[in-house]
């Protein structure tokens, strides 16, 4: 998203011309006499028209929080680009959820809102949504990441941990949190309504009826088609295969550390620093403070629209010493 805004105020700047560009070009690639004439009158400001274009239609991010990186805005794009429903202030910004180990996730919702529930669909989407057409979505290619993010596993912690902490951490594991998380749990992969998990409601009220009726027509006429698409009012109770690895937590990566989403909300971090890859092993989570954080990441502020902490209140009531040992669980699923 900040590199659409950036290559647009680019185009839009007073010294973008063929006078200022063209020498500028040919400092790092000679042009030859037509090749400056193709440049001046053709690429150059038809390059400034598509991106002053591109720009414009991605206007309406001006006014929402910037995602920064591993984050996307998930479905606005396509509702106001592709699908040209009107605009709303909804703000859509989530993190990529992991798409490992699928086979054990079958019959589980896809996306944070559980918006799709076949696989298949779930991966057209996808498809159209980064810019396929409609009538050459590739079904065969896309078949064959399908089978292959069925069966890739998530890698093991790679740090030592404290085995009897482990066997601590398991039954309060099993009390608190299975239902909604271990495989099998009785509302695992189902849709938790967002008043009573409590996390930020914006991408929720991002996924309108007005969408889904969209997306059921989009595939008529074509080899492929939309059938499971729906809206639901909550977040996905996931598995939490390979957790470690998918700090920050939660739908909009507003959590650094799983200590932290241990806390109750107005202990947690408030402000962080996200996508600098080295790991914290006692909090469990990529380092999200201090200098090389700050020179790495990205600024992420819990207080703007969108990036709330605040919700899923599961296990804050534990003792420092419960929570320890959960957390050293938690590593090894
Ligand atoms: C009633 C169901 C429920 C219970 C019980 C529950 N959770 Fe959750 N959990 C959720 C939902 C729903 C989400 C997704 C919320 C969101 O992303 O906004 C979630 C998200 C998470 C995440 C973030 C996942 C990610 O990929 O970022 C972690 C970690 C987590 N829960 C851990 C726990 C732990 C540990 C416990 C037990 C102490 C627990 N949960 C108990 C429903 C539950």
């Amino acid at each position: 998203m900040a590199n659409i805004r950036f290559l647009a105020a680019c185009a839009n700047d007073p010294k973008f011309t063929p006078d200022q560009l063209i020498p500028a070009i040919a400092k790092k690639h000679p042009l030859s006499w037509s090749d400056k004439l193709l440049y001046r009158y053709a690429i150059i400001p038809e390059t400034q028209k598509k991106l002053i274009g591109l720009g414009m239609g991605f206007a309406w991010t001006n006014s929402r929080p910037n995602p920064g990186p591993g984050r996307i805005p998930s479905f606005n794009p396509v509702k106001f680009l592709n699908f040209g429903l009107p605009l709303d202030d909804t703000i859509d910004n989530v993190d990529d959820p992991p798409i490992w180990n699928l086979r054990k996730h079958k019959g589980f919702d896809y996306h944070w809102d559980g918006l799709e529930t076949n696989l298949t669909e779930t991966s057209i989407m996808g498809a159209l949504a980064a810019g396929t057409p409609p009538d050459n979505v590739p079904l065969k290619d896309l078949q064959r990441v399908e089978d292959f993010i069925l069966s890739v596993t998530p890698p093991d912690y790679p740090f030592e941990v404290n085995e009897v902490l482990v066997s601590q951490g398991k039954p309060l594991f099993d009390n608190n949190c299975a239902s909604c998380h271990a495989f099998g749990g009785d509302r695992t992969g189902t849709d938790i309504p967002v008043e009573e998990v409590g996390t930020d409601d914006h991408r929720i009220e991002m996924w309108t009826q007005a969408a889904v009726d969209k997306y059921l027509e989009v595939g008529d006429g074509q080899e492929w088609d939309f059938t499971h698409v729906q809206k639901q009012n909550g977040y996905i109770a996931v598995a939490l295969d390979g957790i470690w690895l998918r700090s920050p937590y939660l739908h909009n990566g507003s959590v650094p550390y799983l200590t932290d989403l241990l806390e109750i909300p107005e202990k947690r971090t408030k402000v962080f620093y996200r996508g600098y890859d080295v790991y914290n092993s006692e909090k469990v989570g990529f380092i999200s403070e201090g200098t090389s954080a700050e020179t790495e990441g990205f600024k992420y502020d819990t207080s703007l629209d969108g990036n709330s902490n605040q919700g899923h209140l599961y296990g804050t009531e534990l003792s420092t010493e419960e929570k320890q040992a959960l957390v050293e669980y938690l590593k090894t699923l």
